[in-house]
């Protein structure tokens, strides 16, 4: 069913020569066959198989109801659309409460096909990390704005303001690094904080609102076509608005832009 041709694969390893080089990458969601199939073949780079489906797909407030079996069977799909891209999926809330438990449900999304994993937290997350890293599963940490901690938190609110938080959070990223964390995935955290912790690390960055820095940057699908309703964030971009060659053009620009660094520009980040 595929009709674009396979193009070289991404891997961990593009994606740390991309760092090297100083190259920025695309990074998109995407949740289905079609999604996948067109973000990849588009020149996104990774796909995210993020628990925002909960949201954008299954129409919840919060990402809190997802479990595993809803992640397996979306990245299962992706899968079978992806045509190169690496693929992260995510493991939902309460899905990595112990490290048995991340190791256990790691396994069944690498089963579907996903290439690395994303877990939300700090420096608590460093064993866990260590854990799935010596059984050759690939971490990604989520950083920053975590919306599995969403009550916690106390509401979508930007992270690392305060400079003491900010330093700790450069700490446990390094810490997470350590531990063997290939990525660091940062949300809603001021610009300056997204330079200081993606000049600090070694392995790549990919900021979601955390400025033009990073050496990624991701976008949850439904937002950049403007598909999901109610009033976007202030990092978000509808790519598809004023595009004449639809969503196939929306993704080629978003990739484009990104390349080039012209995306996301001051209006879309956090002093
Ligand atoms: O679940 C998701 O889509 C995410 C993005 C917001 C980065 O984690």
């Amino acid at each position: 069913m595929n009709s674009e041709p396979q193009r070289k694969p991404v891997s961990v390893n593009t994606l740390k020569r991309f760092k090297d080089k100083q190259e920025k990458f695309a990074c998109l969601t995407a949740y289905d066959y079609s999604s996948a199939h067109v973000v990849s073949a588009r020149g996104v780079d990774v796909i995210l198989v993020g628990d925002s489906l909960g949201m954008v797909v299954q129409g919840h407030d919060s990402s809190l109801p997802v479990t595993i079996d809803d992640v397996a069977y979306h990245t299962r799909c992706v899968n079978r659309g992806n045509r190169g891209a690496f693929v992260i999926a995510d493991l939902p809330f309460m899905s990595y409460y112990s490290e048995l438990k991340s190791l256990e449900n790691a396994a069944v999304l690498m089963r579907e096909g996903a290439q690395m994993v994303k877990l939300e937290g700090g420096a608590w997350l460093a064993d866990s990390t260590r854990l799935l890293v010596r059984h050759g599963i690939p971490v990604c940490a989520h950083m920053g704005l975590t919306p599995q901690s969403i009550n916690h938190l106390g509401g979508y609110r930007v992270q690392g303001r305060d400079p003491q938080k900010a330093q700790e959070m450069i700490d446990e990223a390094v810490i997470l690094q350590d531990a063997g964390a290939d990525l660091i995935l940062l949300e809603c955290v001021p610009l300056a904080l997204g330079r200081k912790i993606t000049e600090r690390l070694v392995v790549p960055v990919i900021g979601i609102g955390a400025g033009p820095h990073t050496d990624g940057q991701i976008m949850v699908l439904h937002d950049m076509l403007g598909l999901f309703p109610g009033r976007p964030a202030k990092f978000v971009k509808n790519f598809l608005q004023g595009q004449s060659n639809g969503v196939q053009g929306a993704v080629a620009d978003y990739v484009e832009a990104v390349k080039a660094g012209a995306f996301p520009a001051p209006e879309h980040c956090y002093e």
